[in-house]
């Protein structure tokens, strides 16, 4: 197991991996305290499910999503390239996190966010000063302008293509096995691009452990209300095909509902697309008994237009003690 560094959480997530991360003593770090997130047991949740379920909590990364861990690697290695710009095509996380470590390393950003992409994050990478274009087209194809503008050589490409950035994010394993002190029995997360389930099989053969990973997509990639994974051609699909990860799909009730639910029951306000995992759990008794590990990949107020059209309204009332009981009775 890796070495601890401090206790805080604004340890940088290379200092703490450095001997299993791509860098070298001539690296400069590029960091805003990411990793070391915290790991939770969700009693409650777990006890309905009938699991010992443990959550990561991924959405305390400094732009509130796991995106960071790679980010941190991927914009070090650029600086220490001699590059002087960075291009992403998101669905808004990446690009907020493109955003956020390009300004901390004083380079410039260019994020092409899909029309899908949540306003929250469109927010985040617009007020962190990047170039943000709001390209007329799908999550794809503003990947392969992405990918065509990088193999230019005038921009480095930090989809999670560019190895660094599975690099990073296969920290979140290590945490997770470091902190349990053994290997759970299963690690659940959600199914985009595939660049997340990419980097924990790499994670797990590194500490040659065979524990399944259970990608959840969505039912319907193409129209999904969980914007973040609204991608119809998985990047990684080979990659995450070859992982022997176990694929399933879940239908957006089955979303909607895991997520409400684990704001109810545990007080995590995560995004839609976060709760896919949970939701796959709701739905089978496959693991049933076990001590499972889902990740938790984004906050709920990047998706404020999701959060408004299902959790319920304010109700209207007087200042007033007994107009405030009658309301709540
Ligand atoms: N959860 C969140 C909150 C995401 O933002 C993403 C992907 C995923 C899960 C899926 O992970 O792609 O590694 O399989 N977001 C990318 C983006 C596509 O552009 O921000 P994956």
């Amino acid at each position: 197991m890796s070495r601890r560094v401090g206790v805080g959480l604004s340890v940088a997530l290379i200092e703490r991996f450095r001997d299993r991360l791509p860098v070298t003593e001539r690296t400069p770090i590029v960091s805003l305290g990411e990793g070391s997130t915290p790991l939770l047991r969700a009693p409650r949740l777990g006890e309905r499910l009938g699991l010992d379920l443990w959550l990561k909590w991924e959405a305390s990364n400094p732009t509130a999503s796991y995106k960071d861990r790679g980010m941190t690697v991927a914009v070090s290695k650029a600086l220490e390239d001699g590059a002087t710009a960075v291009v992403c095509a998101s669905t808004g996380n990446t690009s907020a996190s493109a955003a956020a470590y390009a300004a901390r390393a004083g380079l410039r950003a260019i994020v092409l966010v899909a029309e899908s992409a949540a306003r929250g994050k469109l927010i985040q990478a617009r007020a962190l000063g990047a170039h943000v274009l709001a390209v007329r087209g799908s999550f794809d194809e503003a990947l392969t302008a992405a990918k065509k503008l990088g193999e230019r050589g005038d921009h480095v490409l930090v989809n999670s293509l560019n190895p660094n950035r599975v690099e990073g994010q296969k920290t979140a394993v290590f945490e997770i096995v470091e902190e349990l002190g053994a290997p759970p029995d299963a690690f659940v997360l959600p199914y985009g691009g595939g660049g997340n389930t990419t980097a924990y099989a790499k994670a797990l053969s590194e500490l040659e452990l065979a524990t399944p990973v259970y990608s959840i997509e969505a039912a319907d990639r193409r129209t999904t209300l969980a914007s973040a994974i609204q991608i119809e051609q998985p990047a990684h699909r080979d990659r995450v095909g070859a992982s022997g990860a176990r694929v399933h799909a879940v239908p957006d009730e089955e979303i909607v509902s895991a997520w409400l639910e684990l704001a109810r029951d545990e007080g995590l306000f995560c995004e839609p697309s976060s709760a896919a995992g949970l939701a796959f759990l709701r739905g089978s008794d496959e693991l049933r008994g076990a001590r499972v590990v889902v990740t938790i990949t984004g906050n709920g107020l990047k998706d404020p237009g999701a959060a408004d059209s299902h959790a319920p309204a304010p109700v209207a009332v007087d200042p007033d003690p007994d107009a405030i009981a009658r309301a709540t009775a």
